[in-house]
This record gives C-alpha cells, sequence and structure tokens, in this order.
C-alpha cells in the first residue's frame, strides 16, 4: 500500500519528481461508461449523490477501467445550494435548475448557513466508503464549487450563456455582491473541511465559467472571495487544486487567487501558461475533451505535443481542460492514460 507521501498524484501537487506524470479527468464518472447509465436507469441523479453507497459505486466504476491515479468522488458542486435554501432540480436533458434564485436583497437575507458535517454528511459518508474501497492504491479528491460559478446557477436559476443577472449584481450592487460572497465562502470552506475530515486527500475548486469576466472584474470582485475559500481549504493541510476554464489572459490573477495547483484549459499552450505561472508553480492540464472523439493516431499527436510541452518536469498532472463529454469512448480515454504512463521524454 502506497501512503499519502509516495502517491504520484499528491507528489506532483507539491511539485516533487515522480516516476510517470500522474494522470485522472474530471467527469471520470458519468454517463460516458455504461456502468453509470445502468445504475441512472434506476436512481435519478441526485438520488445518487444523496445515497452514500451509490455516490461511492460510481466513483469507483472509472477506476481499474482507466487505470488513473486518482479518484474524484461523485457529488455535484451544486449540492449545497439544497441546505441554503433556493432548492436544485435536474430536469432530464436540460441540466440544473434552480427554482428559487437569487435575485434581491431579501433572497440573499434568506439564504441559510450550512453546517455541512450536519446536512450534507452523505457526502463525507460516500468519502469514508471509498477511502475503505480504494483501499491505499490511489488518493481521492474532494471538491467543491467555486464563488462565481456557484453563484451564477444561483442567481441565474440554471445554466446561462450572458450571466446578466449575476454580472449586475457584480457591477450594480456590489454590496449586494460582498453580502452574498460572505455567506457562501463561509458555506464552500465548511463544506471542503468536511470532506477533508471524512477522508479527501486533496481539494479542487472547480470555476468553470469565470472566463467569461474581464480580468478587471476578476480582480477585484472575484480574485479575494476565490481566494479565501482557497486559503480556508488549505488549512487542513490538503492540496488544492484551482481550476478554471478560459482564463488563460488572466493566469496572472488566477495564480493571485492561489492553489498548490492551478489547472488552465486548451486555449492556451501548456508552455505558455507555465511560463506565465512560473515553473515552480504545479500545474493541471490541458488537453481539449473534443480531442478524446477523435480516431486513436488524432489523440495521440495532441497527447504527446502536451508531454512534450511540459518537458517532463516535475509538477504536471495531466488532465482534460475541462470534463469528459457524453459520447467519449471509455477505449479513447483509457488509451489516453497508458499514453501518458508509457511516455518517456526523448
Ligand atoms: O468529475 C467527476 O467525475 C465527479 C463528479 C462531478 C459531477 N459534476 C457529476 C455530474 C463533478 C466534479 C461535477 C462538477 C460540476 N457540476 C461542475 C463543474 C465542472 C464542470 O463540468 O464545469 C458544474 C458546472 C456542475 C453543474 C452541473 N451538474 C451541470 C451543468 C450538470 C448537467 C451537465 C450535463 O452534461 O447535463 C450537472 C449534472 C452532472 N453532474 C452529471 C454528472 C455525472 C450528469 C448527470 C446525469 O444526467 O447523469
Amino acid at each position: 500500500m502506497e501512503t499519502n507521501n509516495e502517491y504520484r498524484f499528491l507528489k506532483a501537487c507539491r511539485g516533487e519528481t515522480t516516476d510517470v506524470t500522474p494522470i485522472w479527468f474530471m467527469r471520470q464518472a458519468g454517463r460516458y461508461m455504461k456502468a453509470y447509465r445502468d445504475l441512472k436507469e434506476k436512481h435519478t441523479f441526485l438520488e445518487m449523490c444523496h445515497t452514500p453507497e451509490l455516490a461511492a459505486e460510481v466513483t469507483l466504476q472509472p477506476l481499474d477501467v482507466l487505470g488513473v491515479d486518482a479518484a474524484i468522488i461523485f457529488a455535484d458542486i451544486l449540492l449545497p445550494l439544497e441546505p441554503m435554501g433556493t432548492g436544485l432540480e435536474f430536469a432530464v436533458g436540460d441540466g440544473p435548475v434552480i427554482p428559487r434564485p437569487v435575485k434581491t436583497e431579501k433572497d440573499i437575507d434568506n439564504l441559510r448557513p450550512v453546517n455541512a458535517k450536519e446536512q450534507m454528511g452523505f457526502v463525507g459518508d460516500a468519502i469514508k466508503i471509498v477511502r475503505s474501497e480504494i483501499n491505499g492504491k490511489i488518493p481521492l479528491i474532494g471538491f467543491a464549487g467555486a464563488p462565481f460559478t456557484l453563484c451564477s446557477y444561483m442567481i441565474e436559476g440554471g445554466k446561462s450563456k450572458e450571466f446578466k443577472d449575476t454580472k449586475m449584481m457584480m457591477l450594480e450592487r456590489p454590496d449586494l455582491w460582498e453580502k452574498l460572497m460572505d455567506k457562501v465562502c463561509a458555506v464552500l470552506i465548511d463544506y471542503l473541511k468536511m470532506q477533508v475530515d471524512a477522508g479527501a486527500q486533496a481539494l479542487q475548486l472547480f470555476d468553470s465559467w469565470v472566463g467569461c469576466l474581464s480580468p478587471y472584474d476578476y480582480e477585484r470582485l472575484i480574485l479575494p472571495y476565490t481566494k479565501r475559500v482557497i486559503e480556508g481549504a488549505q488549512e487542513t493541510g490538503v492540496p488544492v487544486i484551482n481550476f478554471s476554464t478560459g482564463t488563460s489572459p488572466m493566469l496572472n490573477l488566477v495564480k493571485q487567487a492561489g492553489g498548490d495547483v492551478i489547472s488552465f484549459d486548451w486555449r492556451i499552450n501548456l508552455d505558455d501558461a507555465w511560463k506565465t505561472l512560473g515553473h515552480d508553480q504545479p500545474i493541471q492540464g490541458n488537453l481539449d475533451p473534443s480531442a478524446l472523439m477523435a480516431p486513436i493516431p488524432v489523440i495521440k499527436e495532441r497527447v504527446f505535443d502536451i508531454m512534450q510541452r511540459a518537458e517532463g518536469r516535475p509538477g504536471h498532472i495531466f488532465n482534460l481542460g475541462h470534463g469528459i463529454f457524453q459520447f467519449t469512448p471509455v477505449d479513447h480515454v483509457k488509451a489516453v492514460v497508458d499514453m501518458v504512463h508509457e511516455y518517456r521524454n526523448a
């Protein structure tokens, strides 16, 4: 059994040299796997999240099939919205729906504080089951949404293209935005700490949509709060991955928000991003998830390009720039794991 210190994923999070480059995938559990679709016939998505045995089962599904170097607990960034009081539903094919979105000061005042241990203990219980099942083979990652991405759903009431109401609250009512951020940051820090108490060995903060902002607004209205959550989470002592997409023009600011690892998408070459961040900064990325749909030789060319740009430096965790798509062939995902593990620098 590997000890915490020997896992190649955790070593890379600390910028240490590893035998081969560690790799895992965002959304490595989910609809592209038949085992997941079979379980989904019998349970709704939220049922699976709320039932620790099912969430643990889904977390484990891809591990042996793919041979990845980390597991990520099966849950959703939107789960804290339930105890906060906005409601949360997943309409078939439509993605998340928040029935009582937060639009006014009164809505913000009505948001309830959350005791993660008491109200979201099902996530902690799932983490405990997974830890005992993987029996030290690979580490387990916990996660939460970052303040901007979480609040974009909370305010818009679902997925959004323009983020109009979210941006309007930020720009017109910075006082309300601050009030909302204070509440949300407190919930997120408590939720992340609960996951580490339950056994999570690393944490990832998902800021999937923050790339829609200007660097000016990111710096003033988001960075301080993302930083607060990351620093709160780092008090646990486990590494924190700061993930975002569309942020390559402002990676210097993303770095200021902090995190032991910075995860970026495919819109920038890995070597350019690493140069901007500094080579002492551990990084994660950055294959375009679309590439996984292409024929194997096409995938290989892109995987090798990323590996070449990393130049075998310590502190690179291979991942996609965003989650696996629904219709991705499982054997392509597995092939990428092997390509990365078998890669040798010339
Ligand atoms: O990575 C993993 O394997 C862990 C599980 C995980 C899920 N969601 C499961 C899920 C993680 C880390 C998330 C994070 C998440 N959830 C994010 C941030 C990452 C990203 O993808 O940008 C966001 C924005 C959400 C919110 C969310 N949850 C959306 C927009 C959707 C619908 C997406 C879709 O493709 O329909 C979900 C549902 C969801 N979360 C599914 C899964 C496996 C699909 C549910 C299903 O229909 O089976």
